[in-house]
């Protein structure tokens, strides 16, 4: 019933220099990227057209870009374009423990210089952050930034209602109390039916154990798309 939807991507390389541990990820890592996100997005009818790849040698971005802070907003300020409609990624070095961040669609009216996806360089297909390197790390995002929220309890709210709060606004993810480590099968909401959300692309498991957004997550990305980014679904 939905109908297809295309959304321009803009992807930007920040790299310290023309090496891949610069950050100078070939085309081929980038292309394998947006095949990656096209087929998880296959059952919400949304297609990702890659525009344009912007290449950049910008040491101090690529080594000092981090969520919310100085850098994350010059460098934005600098090299954004399009409208709310308009998927913007940047590579960036990041830690090796910190795969990316995104913002939501509701942010960019209070902030539209700061509306996209940005990724540890690393995590890209092939990429050497094992378990983390098939893609699903902008899957995981790009779910962020048209709307989803993860599947768990954030951590600061596990105190408060746990498994019986609001969770993720989506009916059909069971409530879960914590992330999935690995792939490992767990029950964090034991007196709720279902199990944890392991396959879901918004847990918080390894690459090859993510495989799906329910019918629900479409439901409630469909509705964002419309509301905030004026993409009509
Ligand atoms: N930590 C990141 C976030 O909360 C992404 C985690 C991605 N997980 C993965 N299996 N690639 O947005
Ligand atoms: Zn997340
Ligand atoms: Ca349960």
């Amino acid at each position: 019933k939905n109908s297809e939807v295309t959304i321009p991507v803009q992807f930007f390389v920040i790299a310290s220099n023309e090496t891949l541990e610069g950050g100078w990820v070939p085309d081929s890592q980038i292309m394998d990227q947006i095949d990656v996100l096209n087929e998880d997005f296959a059952n919400a009818m949304i297609k990702w057209d890659l525009v344009n790849t912007t290449r950049i040698i910008n040491e101090e971005w690529f080594e000092g870009v981090s969520a919310d802070n100085d850098v994350d907003k010059a460098m934005k300020t600098e090299l954004r374009v399009g409208k709310q409609d308009t998927l913007n990624i940047y590579t960036v070095e990041l830690t090796r423990r910190f795969f990316g961040y995104a913002t939501f669609p509701d942010d960019y009216d209070e902030d539209p210089k700061a509306d996209g996806v940005v990724l540890n360089y690393r995590t890209l297909p092939k990429g050497s952050l094992a378990p983390f390197n098939e893609g699903r790390t902008l899957t995981h995002e790009v779910g962020h930034w048209v709307g989803l929220f993860h599947t768990f309890v954030e951590e600061d709210d596990r105190d408060e209602d746990g498994c019986n709060g609001d969770g993720d606004f989506v009916d059909d993810t069971p409530p879960q109390l914590e992330p999935t480590d690995g792939c490992t099968v767990q029950d964090t909401c034991i007196d709720q039916a279902g199990e944890d959300n392991r396959a879901n692309f918004m847990d918080y498991s390894d690459d090859s154990c993510m495989q799906l957004f329910t019918p629900g997550q479409v439901e409630r990305m469909r509705e964002e798309l419309a509301v905030y980014r004026d993409i009509d679904a």
